[in-house]
């Protein structure tokens, strides 16, 4: 690839270092569980020991004497929520299963729902009062295997979740080159290191303020709003750090709820942070589930039939779901393709969208079977793909606002030195290890939404930019600031960008990849507004860049701002848009151990321009490395006898650690698509680790001539 710059070198080197980088560095960076409050009280759940029943009895007398005790909650008496009231009966969920409640009534789902709550004036004395718990039950027979309740399996509702047909997807059975075969995705975690926490303090009888988890301070100012039926303005939300959330801290959990209720109660600020067991089961995870993916194909490499079939994880009384199938649909053109996917219950907590939420599932396995047809083809894979390279989007016949998928395959290829790679698979050994290579691609779409930001010029010369987004760590702060920067023309010294507060300008939620689209546009428009404003203030003839301090002395204003909300314009919907990534490994396996070491990482990404060159690196970084965990470590094991996770901790949930992992070079392409935003950027959380765990399974075939079609990839499987 013939290039100006080594990309590469760009990435390390240009753009402005994390704007809050050194409050994180220090400590001084605020997470929700931080905001100690005077008087504050403490709550500790006792959770169910049963996976499925209902409570007989439970004794409280106990821990209500407990030292330091201020209340036992139960569903014996917690008082109903205003906004739970669907009906006649406040304590069933709206009809088609909805979000669990707290203490509504003696019904146990899954293994370890809370069953009591005890508020304490210390956390170490709630702790131990919780402890003092009994509660005896009337145990009902359950599953929490969902590869045992296929029988169960259905279509479920939900956004383009229906059956897909595309010309005749049967058509694969008749090629020249048949291949058909199933892949499992386990139970996977997020395990953010920072817990689940809030903090719940009524100010009044109809306020609260609230500092929470959460990925969205406007949703969860909504969700509580509607179970309290408050006004909205009358819920304050504040969340201006989170320590990781992967699609976790998407939605307000009963927990939140229950936490803000027994604030109420105590009449105190009370403070809940869930234990780590409790982040495995009662804030989501990514759903156990099983695909078989039917290709058909011409011997000279042509698709000609594909069909992806999915069966999610579900909980019982909720149906979660995800487009585990629907990247099939477009990924390569195919005239005759066809995804079906289906949810099966389990007894179990709701599952929820964990980074690269069903793509990533998807991805596993289509990028796996396009490596096993290549095989059987004897095509080189990238070859193979390149052969079916969609040129427009299959699935409506609309153009790409723009595709580098191409361009991001020889980049990559280049880089990891693909020509190395061995095309007979387990050939290649080097110090007594079996060295292979492996791709696979990824694709999320490029969304954007709607946002508004206001952007105050002040009398000092800073430029401050406000909208109720979060940063959940992807660097939403140092974005904002490059992308204003570059709108308004002044340096990121001069800019400040406030967000985590939901009485500023409303933003969504932070996750699906938008959220450098949605609201960096809001900053782009705001800033051009601004500037626009101020030349209308100086007259015909003001320099592009006037001094504002002077300006505003010189006009006697204090400030001068606007706001601005920013929408996807209707030109947006001609085109298909999304994000693209290709991930290459290198990896050794020891063939007496089954010990795999990824060695090399290319991750590439087609992510448009990219607007802060650090925190993006930062970005693809941690998703290879998500990636690498789901190939080879992750897996939430249920002991299904039990119903119950037995490794609901980070010494049991293995991710990768430093040592796991090698140098890994990331590369952006680095095109505009200004299609899909004024600034040219895509999204790019989600495609920094779809489709690496497909590149690891690769690699490991290609090092080994062992195919895993079940994840993870640890050493027993490859005996
Ligand atoms: Mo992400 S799963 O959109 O937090």
């Amino acid at each position: 690839m013939k290039q100006q710059q080594d990309p590469n070198k760009a990435a390390y080197t240009e753009g402005i270092s994390r704007v809050d980088g050194r409050l994180k560095v220090t400590g001084a960076a605020k997470y929700s569980a931080e905001y100690n409050q005077g008087n504050m009280a403490y709550a500790v759940f006792a959770n169910s020991t049963i996976t499925k029943g209902t409570i007989k009895a439970i004794d409280t007398k106990a821990a209500e004497r407990a030292p330091g005790v201020l209340k036992v909650i139960t569903y014996q008496n917690a008082p109903e929520l205003p906004g739970y009231q669907t009906g006649k009966d406040p304590s069933k969920p709206p009809a088609g299963g909805g979000p669990l409640r707290l203490f509504v009534d003696n019904t146990v789902k899954y293994n370890g729902q809370p069953v009591a709550m005890v508020v304490a004036d210390s956390f170490e004395r709630a702790t131990y009062a919780a402890s003092l718990i009994k509660a005896t039950y009337a145990e009902e027979s359950f599953q929490t295997d969902v590869t045992k309740n296929l029988d169960k399996a259905r279509r479920p509702g939900g956004v383009r979740t229906e059956d897909y047909k595309r010309g005749n997807p049967d058509e694969w059975k008749n090629a020249e080159v048949k291949f058909e075969a199933e892949y499992v995705v386990p139970i996977e975690v997020h395990n953010p290191m920072e817990l689940h926490a809030i903090i719940a303090n009524w100010t009044a009888d109809d306020k609260v303020e609230v500092y929470a988890k959460t990925q969205g301070v406007k949703s969860t100012q909504n969700a509580i709003a509607q179970a309290f039926k408050l006004p909205k303005e009358n819920v304050q939300v504040t969340t201006k750090f989170v320590g990781g959330a992967f699609g976790n801290a998407l939605r307000t959990w009963p927990h939140e709820t229950a936490a803000v209720m027994a604030a109420k109660l105590v009449k105190r600020p009370l403070k809940l942070v869930l234990t780590r067991e409790m982040q495995f089961n009662s804030v989501g995870y990514r759903p156990h589930t099983l695909q078989k993916i039917s290709i058909g194909a011409t011997k000279d490499g042509k698709l000609t039939g594909l069909i992806h079939e999915a069966t999610g994880q579900t909980s019982s009384f909720e149906e979660f779901t995800e487009g585990t199938v629907n990247m099939s649909r477009f990924m390569y053109a195919c005239p005759n393709v066809g995804t079906i996917y289906k949810v099966a219950p389990t007894d179990t907590n709701t599952p929820t969208w964990m980074r690269g939420p069903g793509e990533a599932t998807g991805a596993f396995a289509l990028e796996s079977a396009i490596d096993e047809l290549a095989h059987q083809l004897d095509m080189d894979p990238i070859e193979l793909r390149l052969r079916n390279y969609a040129e427009t989007d299959p699935e409506n016949g609309k153009p790409f606002s723009t595709k580098f998928l191409k361009e991001a395959y020889e980049m990559g290829a280049d880089k990891i030195g693909w020509k190395n790679r061995p095309s007979k698979p387990g050939t290649l050994k080097e110090d007594g290890w079996l060295v292979g290579y492996g791709m696979g691609s990824g694709v999320f779409g490029a969304h954007r939404g709607s946002a508004t930001v206001k952007a105050t010029m002040q009398a000092n010369g800073t430029l401050l930019l406000q909208t109720a987004v979060t940063d959940i760590g992807v660097g939403t702060g140092t974005a904002m600031t490059a992308i204003a920067s570059e709108a308004f023309g002044i340096p990121s010294e001069r800019i400040k960008f406030e967000l985590g507060d939901s009485s500023l300008p409303p933003s969504p939620t932070q996750g699906g990849s938008a959220i450098t689209a949605t609201v960096g546009s809001a900053v782009h428009d705001a800033c051009l507004a601004l500037k626009e404003k101020f030349q209308q203030l100086i007259g015909n003839g003001g320099a592009d860049q006037p001094d504002y301090v002077k300006v505003l002395k010189d006009k006697g204003l204090p400030q001068l701002d606007v706001t601005i909300t920013s929408s996807p314009s209707s030109e947006a919907r001609k085109y298909s848009s999304y994000s693209y990534s290709v991930h290459f490994v290198q990896v050794k396996v020891h063939p007496a151990t089954g010990v795999t070491r990824v060695t090399k990482v290319v991750s590439v990404a087609d992510s448009g321009k990219i607007a802060s060159p650090k925190t993006a690196r930062s970005q693809i970084v941690g998703g290879a490395i998500g990636g690498i965990g789901m190939a080879l470590m992750e897996e939430g094991v249920i002991d299904h006898r039990y119903g119950r996770y037995v490794n609901a901790d980070l010494a049991g949930y293995h991710v990768p650690v430093h040592a796991d992992i090698p140098q890994i070079d990331t590369i952006f392409v680095n095109k505009p698509d200004f299609v899909v935003d004024p600034m040219g950027v895509k999204g790019m959380g989600e495609i920094a680790l779809i489709g690496m765990s497909a590149a690891v399974a690769n690699a490991i075939f290609n090092a080994t001539g062992k195919r895993v079609r079940e994840l993870p990839i640890t050493p027993d499987k490859l005996m």
